[in-house]
């Protein structure tokens, strides 16, 4: 293999982790070590279910357990890089899933909302093509639920900023979505607790996507340093988002 060659696989690499997790990852972290997604679903339930108008597109839906939770019977698109079947977690016969990048997804039906729970990190690397991509879809709604960065998330940016090369956490992007306006923003906190600082350094390595393997030894030493326990708050929220023009 020729330099030139190593050096474009390297940077593929690079790339390809920095803006993937394996749906294994999601489960893992949803299930086991943060509900912050029973949190997430019982806020869609009680107080957003007239801006969830049905047909939704749920854009980066994981295991797609917000949607089969919140609105079963309204009809919807789960949209997911990554294969997700029933063994991974139930369908409701009113959902369809898709497995395709957000990008290469060309749908011949209009969707009313777009959902983008946790997953605006991964198609935020261009924010011009982002916003023409979302623009398209002519959604009326947008529900974002997004990390809000401050408390102890904001110090392990702050670290993980200082001490990794390549990361990719969830942050709020300036001037996204254009042409829509924020209509109303619930706020709430979702414990992400582990029985071992290794575990939480781990799921810290998923949040951020960062190479576990290499912030290790180093990001264990200064979550014990900053914790009493391996466990804190993640402090998120609910955007709702009206298309301009649409009130
Ligand atoms: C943190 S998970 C959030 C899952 C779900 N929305 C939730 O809140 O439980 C992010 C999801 O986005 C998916 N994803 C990442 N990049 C994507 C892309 N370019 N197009 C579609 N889905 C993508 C991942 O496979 C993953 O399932």
């Amino acid at each position: 293999m020729t330099a030139q060659q190593i050096l474009i696989l390297s940077n593929y690499l690079s790339q390809s982790f920095r803006n993937n997790v394996s749906i294994l990852e999601v489960k893992n972290f949803k299930v086991k070590w943060c509900k912050e997604n029973s949190i997430i679903s019982e806020i869609m339930r009680s107080q957003l279910n007239d801006y969830l108008k049905a047909p939704i597109l749920d854009i980066g839906a994981g295991l797609g357990d917000i949607a089969f939770n919140v609105f079963p019977n309204k009809v919807a698109t789960l949209l997911d890089i990554n294969e997700v079947t029933v063994k991974d977690y139930p369908l409701s016969i009113n959902h369809t899933r898709i497995t395709s990048d957000f990008f290469d997804y060309k749908p011949n039906q209009k969707f009313n909302t777009l959902l983008i729970s946790h997953s605006l990190q991964f198609i935020d690397e261009d924010i011009y093509m982002l916003n023409s991509k979302i623009e398209k879809f002519d959604a009326k709604y947008i529900l974002l639920v997004i990390n809000d960065n401050f408390g102890f998330m904001k110090e392990l940016l702050n670290w993980v900023n200082e001490k990794v090369d390549s990361s990719n956490p969830e942050i709020d992007i300036e001037g996204f979505p254009h042409n829509y306006s924020l209509e109303k923003k619930i706020n709430f906190s979702a414990t992400l607790a582990c029985p071992t600082y290794e575990l939480l350094a781990e799921q810290i390595s998923y949040l951020m996507v960062v190479d576990y393997k290499t912030v290790k030894s180093e990001l264990v030493s200064f979550l014990k340093e900053r914790l009493k326990e391996p466990s804190f708050p993640i402090n998120q929220s609910i955007k709702v988002f009206i298309r301009n023009g649409n009130k």
